[in-house]
């Protein structure tokens, strides 16, 4: 069974897709990972064909050992710096063969991200586009963040999250948008568990 979660910036499909694969025994690839450990790599590049250049390297050479470092990677500049990478073609192609492999492999996958029931698994069982209003992300986000001791700026933050919501739908090579067949999950309104239990009732009809 293959379980495709996408949705926005900080829409918790991360964490939706982590209680899936639980509930089903499943491995999970949180895909924004491969391409904020792609922006990491590269950092803040003035230089456009260097930047892109390195960024294409990077993506390349990814494995999955550059996948762990994960309060690094989940840093607000490195979520920027994703974005960044995550509009250079030959970078998107290169992670392409990456979560693909991941998806195929025997048993199944859950995989989330913003391309994943459009590009990465059209041919998913089961399709979930996760949506929330930016005010509550900012939200969800700043709470995740100083559960780590991190201090936010909730300005800078909501700020940050409009910019990749912005350069995300701007993006030319992704697939930003809900598949026809993917099921619309509203959780603005939402606390995890209900929205847990909201996603899980979702496969069970699907199924
Ligand atoms: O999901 P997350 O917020 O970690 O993603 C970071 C950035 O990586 C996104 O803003 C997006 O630009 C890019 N991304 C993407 N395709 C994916 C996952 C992430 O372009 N499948």
């Amino acid at each position: 069974m293959i379980i495709a979660v996408d949705g926005p910036a900080a829409s918790g499909k991360g964490t939706l897709a982590t209680g899936l694969a639980q509930h089903y025994g499943l491995p999970h690839l949180d895909t924004g990972l491969l391409y904020r450990a792609v922006g990491r790599a590269v950092g803040d590049y003035e230089d456009l064909p260097e930047f892109e250049a390195r960024a294409i390297a990077a993506a390349e050479a990814l494995d999955a050992g550059h996948l762990t470092d994960i309060a690094e990677l989940t840093s607000a500049r490195s979520g920027v710096l994703a974005s960044k990478v995550a509009v250079i073609g030959p970078v998107r192609q290169a992670l392409f063969e990456f979560q693909r492999s991941f998806a195929t492999q025997a048993g199944g996958a859950v995989l989330d991200g913003r391309d994943i029931g459009t590009k990465i698994c059209p041919d998913a069982d089961v399709k979930l586009f996760i949506q929330a209003d930016s005010k509550a992300r900012m939200e969800r986000r700043a709470r995740q963040l100083e559960a780590r001791g991190v201090v936010v700026d909730r300005y800078a933050l909501f700020h940050q999250i409009e910019e990749r919501d912005a350069r995300d739908m701007l993006n030319p090579h992704g697939g930003f948008y809900k598949a026809a067949d993917a099921h619309l999950l509203e959780t603005t309104h939402l606390g995890i568990e209900a929205a847990l239990r909201a996603a899980i009732a979702i496969v069970e009809k699907v199924m």
